[in-house]
């Protein structure tokens, strides 16, 4: 690590993550913010019959706007949801999605779990942690990427693996996570391997999660080849779920090889009815 004085650019940040509240976090919204706030919390309240279910969503929108989740915030969850600031604080600091500092304009996660690490993960995590010179929820100096050390993002085909903004890119390498970041510092378009065309900024993202579509979720390819193996393999074996002959497959799903294995679950069902009479 190079050393940057990460903790005097936050303030209020350590290398573990943990924080004091700024006062900045607890000053009143401006009047416009708070208005809007209140009309799109009214919305996202409304889709739950119970109030507070709804935080979870009103906290990803506290972050839409402050990037982070304030005191301010934890207030007016509070207020909104009938709910004490000791429960709303209890939630935003349980998930890891909630930052309870400013965060950078792109978290970039480096996936240690067991496989992407033996597949290079520890490495990437090590040589880009140097690159960037911060650690584990950290921001660098320009406030546009923090780093973490992710858990296995389901993506296990494809490790390594990264996200930026839980965006995917797939089977890096150290050099290709180094120029992920600088592209994403530079304010180049940065793409993902699968998924949507671009990576949208935290607080873009954040308001997605609370609910707000961009109109982005259906764009490109959810599902690689290698995520589909097993189903291509299913399919020209014929081989279905017990008691499922269904051949429903999704849009990126290799079609069956012939139509004629597709008679071999109707079988197998015929097969299971003896049995069922026996055990009456
Ligand atoms: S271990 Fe990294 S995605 Fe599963």
């Amino acid at each position: 690590m190079t050393g940057l004085p990460v903790h005097e650019f936050n303030g209020f940040q350590t290398a573990s993550g943990h924080l004091t509240v700024d006062a900045e976090s607890k000053e009143p919204y401006a009047e416009d913010v708070l208005a809007q706030l209140k009309a799109d919390a009214a919305q996202v309240i409304a889709r739950y019959p119970q109030p507070r279910s709804a935080l979870l969503p009103l906290l990803h929108l506290v972050q839409s706007v402050d990037g982070y989740v304030t005191g301010r915030g934890i207030d007016l969850c509070a207020e909104l949801l009938d709910l004490t600031r000791a429960e709303v604080s209890g939630v935003a600091t349980f998930y890891t999605q909630y930052k309870r500092h400013p965060n950078g304009e792109y978290t970039v996660g480096v996936c240690t779990n067991t496989l992407c690490a033996i597949m290079g993960g520890d490495q990437i995590w090590d040589e880009v942690s140097e690159h960037l010179g911060i650690g584990h929820d950290e921001t660098t100096p320009d406030g546009k990427v923090t780093l973490e050390r992710i858990e296995c993002n389901a993506a296990c085909d494809y490790a390594p693996v990264v996200v930026a903004n839980w965006e995917f890119f797939d089977n890096q390498t150290p050099e290709s996570t180094k120029q992920l970041v600088d592209d994403l510092r530079a304010g180049k378009d940065v793409a993902p391997t699968r998924g949507a065309s671009r990576v949208c900024t935290f607080r873009q993202v954040s308001r997605v999660l609370a609910g707000f579509t961009d109109g982005l979720a259906d764009e490109g390819v959810g599902a690689g080849p290698a995520s589909l193996v097993g189903l291509q393999v299913a399919h020209e074996n014929g081989w279905t779920a017990p008691g499922e002959a269904s051949t429903r497959h999704t849009a990126n799903a290799p079609k069956p090889a012939k139509k004629a294995d597709d008679a071999k679950p109707a079988k197998k069902a015929d097969d299971a009815k003896p049995a069922k009479k026996k055990g009456k």
